[in-house]
């Protein structure tokens, strides 16, 4: 049966639970209409965005009837229908964006890995404006910069971004560039800021740095030198509050083995190597070449740390020993059943996760459950204010006392 597509309706919805990805869902003749702009509870009337028939089809709120009491004026110009796709919850208060955090986390949980726990989501220092430190732009047809709007290839061209930190994105505002490229935007540690355009030169993708292109972070009592536009925590104090609830939850033994897998410079692996001390081995493994070379440097006094440069699900297999604790912390696609599985077959004591997408780690976490393993303690915490993204760092431990796992001093494997 063919349905007519509803993109372009307009229609009043009554807005239900909030869902992953930064809106919420209504029901409308029976199919589900995922609602940006809009919050749990409200009456707002919608426009169909995109509908690709099937079950369900997604609208913006265009005009809000019925007012939740949380909903606040967005402090940015350009959040709103049609427009930029950056933020996705600046017309909710702060508390609420962490409470519609919280409930999308524990639905994943719930939904994905049959984890029925309370959640919290933590707010780090600093509000809901000023900490973007790091941001890639578009260039518009007049060469101006700016963000996509949501789901599309449109460019709106800003004069600001009030969650960015004050001034990082003057240098690519104040000028007109080519049409089409992109703009990577990195202000770090001491502020400085560091521009790379990416563009098309005679059909190939070139990079050309612009301005700066060695960062400077201060982060687990190290300042660290690294590629600018390599990963680093876009939040001011994510590095820090991460490194420390890793370090807290590894409790790695002195002289054991622990694994820092997707280690970008090794933020984990200097606390974990703390840990160890000079008798243990960390083994950190990292697919970037570059990241390897800033962290060897940057980990040079710490002997401890070894690096393996190459893909996670590759070079696990080829790891010697048994580490009594793992920390890893993949990108948003998560580790995937290959690599959890690699992980349960070495029976760590202990593991901890850092996870950037809630529905990838639920996904692990199912994983490791169906292995013997189980969700010790979890945290959560709003490193990406008035967008949808949450950072988790969750424990894995052997559901029972005894089962897999081990803890203790070893050999190193050399
Ligand atoms: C979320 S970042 C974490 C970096 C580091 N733990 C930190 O907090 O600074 C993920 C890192 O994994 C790396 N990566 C992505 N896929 C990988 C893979 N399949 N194997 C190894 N590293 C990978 C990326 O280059 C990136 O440095």
């Amino acid at each position: 049966m063919t349905t007519a597509s509803w993109a372009g309706r307009s229609f009043e919805a009554e807005v239900g639970a909030v869902a992953h990805g930064g809106h919420c869902v209504a029901r409308v003749e029976g199919r589900v209409v995922f609602v940006r702009h809009a919050l749990p509870g409200e009456r707002v009337r919608v426009e169909v965005t995109e509908d690709k028939g099937g079950s369900f089809c997604r609208a913006d709120a265009v005009e809000v009837l019925e007012p939740a009491p949380e909903r606040v004026e967005p402090p940015c110009p350009v959040a709103g229908p049609g427009l930029c796709g950056g933020c996705d919850w600046q017309h909710a208060t702060p508390e609420f964006q962490r409470e519609l955090k919280a409930r999308v986390v524990a639905e994943q949980l719930q939904r994905l890995a049959g984890l029925d726990i309370p959640v919290v989501v933590e707010a780090l220092p600093g509000g809901p404006l000023d900490w973007r430190t790091r941001a890639r732009l578009v260039v518009g047809k007049a060469g101006r910069a700016g963000f996509r709007a949501h789901h599309s290839h449109r460019v709106i061209e800003i004069d600001d971004c009030p969650i960015s930190v004050p001034a990082a994105l003057e240098p690519v505002l104040s000028r007109r560039w080519r049409p089409g490229s992109e703009l990577e935007v990195t202000s770090d540690g001491d502020g400085q800021i560091h521009v790379r355009e990416l563009g098309m030169v005679r059909g190939k993708r070139r990079a050309r740095q612009i301005q700066g292109g060695l960062a400077v972070q201060h982060a687990a009592g190290r300042d660290w030198k690294l590629d600018a536009h390599g990963f680093w925590q876009v939040h001011p104090a994510a590095a820090d509050t991460f490194a420390e609830v890793a370090g807290d939850w590894a409790e790695a033994p002195e002289g054991g083995l622990v694994w820092d897998l997707y280690a970008g410079v090794g933020l984990f692996a200097s606390v974990l190597a703390g840990q160890v001390g000079p008798d243990g081995e960390v083994v950190a493994v990292e697919s970037g070449r570059r990241a390897v070379s800033d962290g060897e440097r940057a980990l040079s006094d710490l002997p401890q740390v070894r690096w393996r440069s190459g893909r996670v699900e590759h070079v696990i297999r080829e790891l010697p020993g048994s580490p009594s604790v793992v920390v890893l912390d993949p990108p948003r696609a998560g580790a995937g059943r290959a690599v959890v599985e690699s992980i349960v077959e070495r029976a760590p004591a202990r593991v901890v996760y850092v996870a950037c997408d809630p529905a990838a780690l639920a996904r692990d976490l199912a994983t490791f459950g169906a292995h013997g393993y189980r969700l010790e303690r979890l945290r959560a915490f709003d490193a990406f204010p008035m967008t949808h993204h949450v950072e988790c760092v969750a424990l894995v431990v052997p559901k029972t006392v005894g089962g897999p796992g081990h803890d203790g001093p070893r050999e190193p494997t050399g």
